[in-house]
């Protein structure tokens, strides 16, 4: 089996998701091999919930790796999960556009894309230093 697969697979029993009982685990593959995994953490004030794409990178980022190849999320739905904006955002500016997004079911991974595919015309920090 993918190992990536497995480590998304094993981090989402770990979901904290008592609201919305929708359990979602992401493992992400450093250029190093290494791999950084994260499930989804939610909250009673329900804008403070983590998305498990995120916590996975921020996992990364809190060891200070930056660069990477490939993300696998992972969630029971019979059409695979895709990663909500802000995580769009996030694996956008921290991950790159040409990060792999694989999104699977229990049953594997169905569907891949690139970041770039999933967030076109990105801001970014490039923006931000423009003549205004
Ligand atoms: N969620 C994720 O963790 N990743 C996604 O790609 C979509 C949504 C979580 C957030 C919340 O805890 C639950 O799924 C329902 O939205």
């Amino acid at each position: 089996m993918d190992p990536l697969f497995q480590s998304a697979l094993e981090v989402r029993e770990n979901a904290h998701a008592p609201f919305s009982h929708f359990m979602v685990g992401a493992a992400l593959e450093a250029e190093d091999g290494r791999v950084f995994s994260g499930c989804n953490v939610e909250n009673a004030s329900y804008g403070l919930t983590i998305c498990a794409e995120r916590n996975a990178v921020f996992q990364a980022y809190a060891q200070g790796v930056h660069k990477f190849k490939r993300i696998v999320v992972i969630a029971d739905t019979e059409a695979p999960t895709p990663p909500c904006g802000a995580c769009r955002q996030i694996l956008h500016e921290l991950c790159g556009a040409d990060l792999q997004v694989d999104l699977a079911n229990l049953k594997g991974v169905q569907r891949t894309y690139r970041v770039r595919d999933l967030l076109p015309e990105a801001f970014d920090a490039s923006m931000l230093t423009g003549p205004r």
